[in-house]
């Protein structure tokens, strides 16, 4: 089965700055996403993608909030159309008039998938968090105490382990990183400090 979208341009520049409220964005997210694991994965890359918008991008609101319904949304046909991931949420969005950026990241978060090249700063983070986040999510699931005292070392060792979270592929996690220019053991750090605040 392939997923390659098979083109390169996405929505239209005319609609820059157009986002769902978030009102609209949640009703979306809950309509299509039925499966709660997969809705916390969504809500954890969401909330990475807002504080790095925030911290590192140093965007203001509006812009945070792009970054963020990027990663709300990401995976939101994954559930229900996994045959047509991700190429029903980009037509939606582009229905629905929505930046052209944010339907950009989307296409682009698993260029191997959907033949798609990151290619803004919100396209690479989109797809450095998603794969590294579920690992650490899962490590964290193994823990007694979740993410509370976890570990930079504790992650890495997960990550030489190929049977744990054997379906995170470690290739696209370190593709990821390059693409981005951001180390591995930052983007854990990032992660390990901020994914607990999700629930
Ligand atoms: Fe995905
Ligand atoms: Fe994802």
């Amino acid at each position: 089965m392939s997923l390659k979208l098979n083109r390169t341009e996405f929505g239209n520049a005319a609609n820059k700055g157009n986002v769902l409220a978030r009102e609209e964005a949640m009703q979306l997210f809950n309509d299509w996403i039925k499966n709660e694991r997969l809705q916390l994965h969504m809500k954890q890359v969401a909330h990475l993608m807002k504080c790095w918008a925030k911290e590192k991008e140093l965007l203001d609101e509006a812009d945070q909030w792009r970054w963020e319904m990027a990663g709300l949304l990401h995976d939101a046909d994954w559930d229900q159309w996994p045959e047509l991931h991700c190429r029903k949420i980009i037509e939606e969005l582009e229905v629905r008039n929505i930046d052209a950026e944010i339907i950009r990241a989307i296409a682009s978060h698993g260029p191997n998938h959907f033949g798609v090249e990151p290619v803004t700063n919100m396209d690479k983070m989109l797809y450095a968090f998603d794969e590294l986040s579920g690992l650490i999510h899962a490590y964290s699931l193994m823990r007694p105490e979740g993410y509370a005292g976890m570990e930079l070392k504790g992650v890495k060792k997960r990550l030489k382990e190929k049977s744990f979270a054997a379906n995170v592929n470690r290739d696209e996690i370190n593709d990821a990183m390059q693409r981005a220019g951001v180390q591995l053991e930052d983007m854990i750090m990032f992660i390990i400090e901020r994914q607990g605040e999700v629930v």
